[in-house]
């Protein structure tokens, strides 16, 4: 058996935590390999709405394995919060869910460097969570990291102390403080002895197993492939691999063990946080787009910018995932809009038109080159099948398949799981 991937096109938050659970019941498991509590995955059914950030969202289905991959660094401290909500809400968690050793661990003094490095940067500042993913996976490059299966050895402690004097040399480095340490470290420390009660195993035999007894595993990407590491808007990216290949190294998964990748984008664009946006808009039409898309934060609340759809960067996506079917959430933000906006191709300095990505996006580098499609002024919402798609609605998703060599295969027209339209193409 293969691995399925669902990962975002953009610069994340296009709706992965939603189809991930509508699609968990065609999975056994659902495994993370990237990223950390940087994400926010919402899900909503029957009338809740529950925003995941390090554990994956298959969780809310019945009886499948949920992984978190050794390509993810973990909050012990966030994660025991977001368990702990869960069981509340009456999800066996401990029983769904499975936790690899290499996982890297993330201090408290990572929090603090994030903010410090941040404030480093002054004017040039990436806009990070603030959740000190960059200094974990620092720490896991320069081979200084600490991993899960540490937490299970006797030199813990002292491999922690050794770890946190050196953070807090490189906050004195940066001309910060660590305040309030005792009190973060306690907590923390609490929060290790709670993770230790989970399954903790290697995660890496633990799917290859599963494949080899015909299993299937669906990964679940966080943020998006314009926030890769390596191919996202450098340096206002994250720091992992958004990618497919990701999926592979934080799961311990062959490249030729990847299945079906599903690549899935917003009908128009958002981002948060600083770095270049070429298709962003500054006026009365981005303002709309973010209110009738609550395009506010699931994790910090920050305002997310919006802009129209780019149809350059997503067929960069597309080839840098090998993405095999598209899904196209929130159309039902672009119902009331007369006419829509599509970017096509970007014009450079010298006017050149460029249809692949330049290696700078940067603001003055390029322009974008728009088309203009009609708009359906239909309500999406409430549709259940695609035979009750308006024309023009009809149009723009030919157009795009057309324009992106791929087939749309599903579609989102609302928040709730059941807004959800799986067309006769999907395979899986
Ligand atoms: P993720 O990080 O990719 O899982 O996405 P987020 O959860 O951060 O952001 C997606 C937001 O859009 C959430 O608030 C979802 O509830 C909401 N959402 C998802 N699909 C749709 C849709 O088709 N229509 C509308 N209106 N909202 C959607
Ligand atoms: P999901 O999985 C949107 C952005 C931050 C910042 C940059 C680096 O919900 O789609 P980091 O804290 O990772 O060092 O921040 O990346 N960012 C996200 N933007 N969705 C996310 O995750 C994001 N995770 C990180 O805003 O610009
Ligand atoms: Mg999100």
């Amino acid at each position: 058996m293969k691995v399925d991937v669902l990962l975002g096109l953009q610069w994340g938050d296009e709706g992965k935590g939603k189809v991930v659970d509508v699609l968990t019941p065609r999975y056994d498991i659902v495994a993370r390999f990237q990223g950390g509590p940087n994400a926010g995955h919402t899900l909503e059914f029957d009338n809740k709405k529950y925003v995941l950030r390090s554990i994956p969202s298959g969780v809310f289905q019945n009886g499948q394995v949920n992984i978190v991959g050794n390509g993810v660094v973990l909050d012990p401290v966030l994660f025991m919060e977001e368990a702990k909500a869960l069981e509340e809400s009456g999800v066996d968690i401990r029983k769904a869910l499975k936790l690899a050793k290499k996982i890297h661990l993330i201090l408290p003094t990572h929090r603090l460097l994030d903010a410090a490095n941040e404030k480093a940067k002054g004017g040039a500042k990436i806009g990070t969570t603030g959740k000190g993913i960059g200094p974990t996976y620092t720490d896991k490059i320069s081979r200084n990291g600490l991993r899960l299966g540490n937490t299970l050895m006797d030199d813990f402690t002292a491999r922690y102390e050794a770890a946190r004097d050196r953070h807090i040399t490189m906050l004195k480095g940066l001309g910060a403080e660590a305040t309030n340490l005792a009190e973060l470290e306690a907590k923390w420390m609490e929060a290790v002895d709670y993770l230790k009660t989970y399954d903790i195993i290697d995660g890496e035999q633990f799917i290859n197993d599963a494949l080899k007894q015909d299993k299937r595993v669906l990964c679940e990407g966080a943020q998006g492939t314009m926030l890769d590491v390596d191919y996202g808007s450098y340096p206002f990216v994250t720091s992992s691999n958004t990618i497919t290949a990701g999926a592979c190294s934080g799961l311990g998964v062959a490249p030729n063990k990847i299945g079906d990748v599903y690549g899935i984008f917003k009908a128009y664009c958002t981002r948060v946080g600083s770095g270049p946006f070429p298709t962003e808009l500054f006026d009365e039409t981005g303002k709309k787009i973010r209110d009738l898309g609550h395009e506010y934060g699931a994790v910090t609340g920050r305002e997310r910018r919006c802009g129209w759809i780019d149809l350059v960067a997503l067929k960069y996506a597309i080839m840098i995932n090998g993405v095999t079917q598209l899904i196209m959430m929130k159309s039902d933000v672009l119902d009331g809009f007369p006419t829509i906006k599509a970017c096509v191709a970007y014009k450079d300095k010298n006017g050149n038109t460029l249809t692949h990505m330049p290696y700078s996006i940067d603001e003055g580098e390029i322009t974008p080159v728009f088309v203009e499609l009609p708009g359906w002024n239909t309500d999406l919402t409430k549709v259940k099948s695609e035979d009750q798609f308006p024309k023009e609605f009809k149009d723009y998703i030919a157009f795009l398949e057309k324009e992106l060599e791929t087939p749309i295969t599903i579609l989102s027209v609302g928040p709730d799981r059941e807004q959800t339209i799986v067309r006769d193409s999907f395979k899986s």
